[in-house]
């Protein structure tokens, strides 16, 4: 049997296009069964869509700040699919204790720097702001604490004499998009070792 993935996005998606993209490939231990995005015009849905993937949205806004009501609601969506492996790509809410405990050692997130450097936002003006020479982005597993958990794998990329935040966040995207499936590919066959880009 495949182990059963659920995928949230925020936007445009596309570190869920290659994680899908991927599993459609063949020889990967699992498959796809819902992308859920927390708005309903998240551009990643539609593309989902497009690759035969199901997928719901659960706007956060309308709870008002009530991450348990809203985390209910996320809940319902997934009891309905029964996933397995639950994968955040560009998911742009905070997750709860009571949402990520049961999940623990089987939800995954990709984070645009070097953990443990630069946990939170605005990783790439902060990477350049400390003139760092190099960057790059985590592959880590979810905990209650923001950016976190064990790390599955890192991918590297040089900062360069004229980088720009949008510079370096395109440069690092690349390599999101194939540490990412690389990571949860070996994650599904029941490897965790880390995976170095
Ligand atoms: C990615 O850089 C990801 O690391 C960050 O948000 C961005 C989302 O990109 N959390 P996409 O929606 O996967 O295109």
């Amino acid at each position: 049997m495949k182990k059963r993935v659920a995928i949230f996005i925020s936007g445009g998606g596309s570190n869920m296009v290659r994680l899908v993209e991927d599993m459609q490939a063949g020889g990967h231990a699992a498959e796809p069964v819902l992308v859920l995005a927390n708005d309903a015009d998240a551009g990643g849905l539609k593309k989902a869509r497009d690759m035969g993937i199901a997928t719901a949205s659960v706007d956060h806004r309308p709870f008002k700040g009530d991450r348990e009501a809203f985390q209910t609601a996320l809940n319902e969506q997934l009891d309905a699919v029964q996933p397995d492996i639950l994968c955040l790509a560009g998911f742009m809410r905070v997750l709860t204790e009571s949402f990520v405990a049961p999940w623990e050692g089987r939800m995954l997130n990709i984070h645009p720097s070097l953990l443990p450097k630069y946990k939170g936002l605005h990783t790439h003006a902060r990477a350049l702001e400390a003139g760092d020479k190099e960057h790059g982005c985590t592959v880590h597993l979810v905990t209650p604490k923001l950016d976190d958990g064990p790390m599955l794998g890192q991918a590297t990329v040089p900062v360069l004499e004229d980088d720009t935040p949008d510079s370096l966040a395109a440069r690092v995207l690349v390599q999101e998009h194939k540490l990412y499936p690389a990571v949860l590919r070996n994650f599904a066959a029941g490897n965790s070792d880390f995976i170095s880009l």
